[in-house]
């Protein structure tokens, strides 16, 4: 039987869903709130924001929804799943106390210490000078955190003692971060390529999506700020089978064994940052819920029905469910296009056309995140615009596909890497 399904978000990771649940045959009724003008063509959006979770809620309710599915990380962190499930509407995903491990750095950190889990050494700290004491002492490079959720913009990567104080002065008093800020993370610098781990759990069973990478600073080389994320290619050719049960079983099991020892029920996704460095992986971070723009991908070279995975997942039938995901062979790559200036201050309303041509070659698909229709104008409304993905046979055909279609595309300032992936081509 048909169900009618919710995604909340507006950015291109909800596009991506939603472009896959709309495939679904069990799927009717397709709702995106907010969505955006990609997610228009294909579900009704829905005018309600994404933290407005008692609206959400009714909506739900009203519409007789038979799965809810949030994307975003803010969401989770708070609470949308409980609100969901204390109405008795069937949602998908962390609650607020397991999301608590992508919304609290600090509680990561100390998560990953007792359970002897691969990651940078760390300090957490309340006061400034403290801080400044510890960043002293430690010399650098060294990465200073905002403990919690700052929108892809707490973590400073710093090269001078110098930065680091500056770091400290943005985040514990001029409070750039808020709340987020009032704990602090500083760790070791790690240095190699990085890799998003995707698992998807019931709370007992877990499955492995295959390996993402995805490419955080805006200007090619990893110059410039860091951002949302740039770019994105699955599965990254030089991540072994061997690694990834490594990743598995010294990273992610134990993960979920220590939320279980909490007496924490995790059920959703599980997405660790990881850096690959000489000593082996090491986990950079967890987020609860998809990347943006690792869906994109995963979205593309996904063969299984995406509502057998989510239902799963909810109704805890993944051990079964899960051993007969499939995936399309070749490799997925998505490329973002960002607004001029973007991560900085960035403007909108500027038209945007060639989304039709770029489609025309039948292995790519343009997902929206910043757009919107103004007067019947497709214009930008955000700070990342389009994701262009692509699929192909070899990684490089998937790469030259995207980048044929992104040359077709056009909006006033735009901006994108012109090296997604060229480093995992040799
Ligand atoms: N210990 C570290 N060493 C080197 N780079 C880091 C380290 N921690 C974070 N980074 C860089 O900063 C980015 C953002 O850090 P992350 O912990 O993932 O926070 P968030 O995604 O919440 O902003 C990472 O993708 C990575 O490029
Ligand atoms: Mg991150």
């Amino acid at each position: 039987m048909a169900i009618d399904v919710l995604v909340v978000g507006g950015g291109g990771r909800e596009h991506a869903l939603a472009w896959k649940l709309k495939q679904s045959p069990r799927v009717g009724k397709l709702y995106v709130a907010p969505g955006n003008a990609g997610t228009a063509n294909l579900a009704e959006n829905v005018p309600i924001g994404v933290m407005e979770f008692e609206k959400l809620a009714a909506f739900a309710r009203e519409k007789k929804v038979g799965l809810t599915i949030p994307g975003p990380d803010d969401a989770f962190v708070g609470g949308i799943v409980d609100v969901f499930k204390s109405h008795g509407l069937r949602v998908w995903g962390p609650t607020r106390e397991a999301a608590q491990i992508e919304g609290s750095k600090a509680f990561a950190k100390q998560l990953m210490h007792e359970t002897k889990i691969p990651t940078a050494e760390f300090g957490v700290f309340t006061t400034p000078h403290t801080a400044l004491a510890h960043v002293r002492a430690r010399g650098v490079p060294i990465v200073i955190k905002a403990s919690g959720l700052a929108l892809g913009k707490g973590v400073y990567v710093c090269r001078t003692v110098a930065e680091a104080e500056q770091a400290i002065q943005e985040i514990m008093v001029d409070r750039a971060h808020k709340g987020a800020g009032d704990e602090i993370v500083i760790e070791e610098y790690l240095d190699g390529p990085e890799i998003s781990i995707h698992a998807l759990t019931d709370g007992s069973a877990h499955i492995l999506f295959p390996p993402s990478q995805d490419h955080k600073p805006a200007l090619d080389g990893d110059q410039g700020k860091n951002t949302g994320g740039m770019g994105t290619i699955a599965p990254v050719p030089w991540v072994t089978t061997e690694m990834m049960a490594g990743i598995d079983s010294q990273v992610v099991a134990p993960t979920f064994e220590a939320l279980e020892k909490r007496g924490t029920l995790f059920q959703g996704l599980l997405f660790p940052g990881l850096k690959v460095t000489l000593e082996g992986p090491k986990v950079l971070e967890y987020n609860a819920r998809f990347g943006d723009p690792e869906t994109q991908v995963y979205m593309r070279l996904l063969k299984t029905d995406v509502l057998d995975l989510f239902e799963a997942s909810v109704d805890g039938t993944l051990d079964t469910v899960g051993r007969s995901i499939e995936w399309n062979r070749g490799f997925a790559v998505n490329v973002v296009i960002a607004s001029g200036g973007y991560p900085d201050a960035y403007k909108t309303g500027f038209p945007v056309s060639g989304i039709m041509e770029a489609e025309q070659d039948e292995h790519v698909v343009v997902f929206h995140a910043g757009t919107k229709k103004e007067n019947g104008i497709l214009v930008t409304s955000g700070g990342r615009v389009l994701g262009v993905s692509a699929i192909g046979g070899t990684l490089k055909q998937a790469l030259d596909r995207a980048y044929a279609a992104v040359d077709k595309i056009h909006f006033e300032g735009m901006h994108f890497r012109r090296d997604i992936g060229a480093r995992s081509l040799s």
